[in-house]
């Protein structure tokens, strides 16, 4: 171990420096330090950088800074700084604060979760005073942030020849492989990991629905639905998400001896991710109902006086509960996979029409690789949607990658028993529901929205085209009725 403070450097020596040293920060400092990297240390109060270093010194090289000025003089050229601090307008004045004590050339680095649009403003300012400004989402938790988290970088290009050596060093490894890519230019990095917040979002309602099939539909207390999660971990949907709702089912309340998740208030929260993830899907008109669904659960979940108000509400008759248990916990697994593959490829259709409107270039086989670990949303099945990608760039959607249409297609009786049973139980289950609606809608042979049109053409000569002859049309609705070409 080697703490210096700046005032003792006689030249500047640490290859990279971290402010904003919450939980978070502090993590991803020590995660720096133990992979051999000095690291220069900065917060608003020093008690915290302090506490850092007397917890956890003993990890590696720490330079001890109080004042921006030093840090900034504590850095090699080109200077690279982790900003790790709230998004929003805190991100602002620490920008402001560096921008005007680094140098052209430096990188500053935002690794929180800042909005995709506040990175691109960011990007344009701070490369106009000649300094690389790269948004890095960065996944995986206070855990992750340790022990090796999933990156992913924006940012111009060449600013990842000195970054991204240091970054894909302390990111998680899978087959070898650092979970840290350059994303591509300016917000990039901060849209994907937007997005991977809304698949988040997507996967956690799909296994809040299945955990509440089992618990209103086959009356299985929290132990054994933990089995079965436990369960379904060793087979195709191995995941972060899967094998922690085990644990969390597992784990009693020392207050009252009870299931924990028995006390805890059915009232999610958010803290935006999600709602942005679906405001830039209604811009890029991009239909993400897997992720919309899951942030309007929470939403609902969250109006509590309407619930409670609601309460009483009449459920009209439903339906038997079933009676072949197996069945339809097989069932169930089906409808979870076959509902997540749909909420992964809305994902990916949304990186695919954010990339296109921004002209990002992003791979999106490269993100499904860097996703496989160190973040919330890494699963096994990540490498086949790896493949999937690898196999056609253009994909028109994950869904119809042999692989994963052979995985629905032989599930679709599973998935409809399951939204049928749910729905004659008064059960919601808006993410089943949604995803399978989702599916009939892409593969129908025809839609509707033929009749939409029609209404369209009807109140406000809107036109439609036709069937048979290109071209748009018009029927003269208040007139003879007959067709104008518009
Ligand atoms: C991650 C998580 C992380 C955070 C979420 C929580 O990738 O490490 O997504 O970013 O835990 O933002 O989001 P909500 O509070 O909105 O659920």
């Amino acid at each position: 171990m080697t703490i210096e403070t700046s005032a003792s450097t006689e030249a500047a020596r640490a290859q990279i420096g971290v402010t904003g040293l919450a939980v978070m920060g502090s993590n991803i400092a020590r995660n720096f330090a133990r992979h051999g990297h000095t690291v220069a240390l900065h917060n608003r109060s020093v008690a915290k950088t302090d506490a850092l270093l007397a917890d956890h010194g003993d990890d590696g090289d720490f330079v001890r800074t109080e004042t921006i000025e030093e840090f900034v003089a504590a850095l090699q050229k080109p200077r690279r700084v982790l900003i790790m601090v709230k998004a929003g307008d805190p991100t602002d004045a620490v920008i402001e604060e560096l921008a005007g004590a680094m140098e052209a050339g430096d990188i500053i680095i935002d690794g929180g979760n800042a909005l995709y649009t506040d990175t691109i403003r960011r990007e344009a300012s701070l490369r106009e005073r000649g300094l690389h400004f790269v948004g890095a989402g960065i996944s995986g938790g206070e855990e992750g942030a340790l022990n090796g988290p999933s990156i992913m970088p924006g940012g111009p290009k060449e600013s990842y020849e000195a970054l991204g050596p240091l970054l894909e060093s302390i990111a998680a490894q899978v087959d070898g492989t650092p979970c840290c890519t350059h994303i591509g230019p300016d917000g990039s990095g901060h849209f994907v990991k937007m997005v991977h917040n809304g698949i988040e979002y997507a996967d956690m309602q799909l296994i809040g629905e299945a955990y509440h099939l089992f618990r209103d539909a086959l009356c299985y207390d929290a132990d054994r639905i933990a089995d079965v999660f436990t369960e379904w971990n060793a087979g195709d949907l191995e995941s972060y998400l899967v094998e922690i709702t085990a644990e969390v089912l597992r784990q009693k309340d020392a207050k009252t001896g009870k299931p924990l998740v028995d006390v805890i208030v059915d009232a999610a929260e958010q803290k935006g991710t999600g709602r942005w993830t679906v405001k830039s899907a209604l811009d890029l008109g991009v239909p993400v109902t897997g992720i919309a669904e899951a942030v309007f659960a929470r939403a609902l979940s969250g109006s509590r006086d309407q619930r409670a108000a609601a309460r009483g509400l009449a459920s009209g008759t439903l339906g038997d509960k079933p009676t072949d248990a197996a069945q339809f916990t097989e069932d169930i697994r089906r409808a979870l996979y076959a509902s997540k593959v749909v909420a992964y490829a809305q994902g990916f259709d949304q990186i695919a029409a954010g990339s296109a409107e921004y002209g990002w270039d992003v791979t999106r086989a490269d993100l499904a690789t860097i996703w496989r670990g160190g973040c919330i949303i890494r699963a096994q099945f990540l490498n086949r949607i790896k493949e999937a990608y690898d196999a056609d760039p253009e994909l028109p959607s994950l869904i119809l990658a042999p692989y994963f249409r052979e995985a629905i297609e032989s599930g679709i009786d599973s998935w409809r028993r399951v939204v049928a049973t749910a729905t004659m139980l008064g059960i919601p289950v808006p993410g089943f529901a949604s995803s399978l609606s989702y599916y009939d809608g892409l593969r129908a042979e025809r839609l509707p929205a033929a009749l939409t049109q029609g209404q369209r053409d009807f109140f406000g000569a809107h036109t439609y085209e036709r069937v048979d002859s290109p071209g748009k049309f018009h029927t003269l609705w208040s007139g003879d009725r007959s067709e104008v070409v518009a």
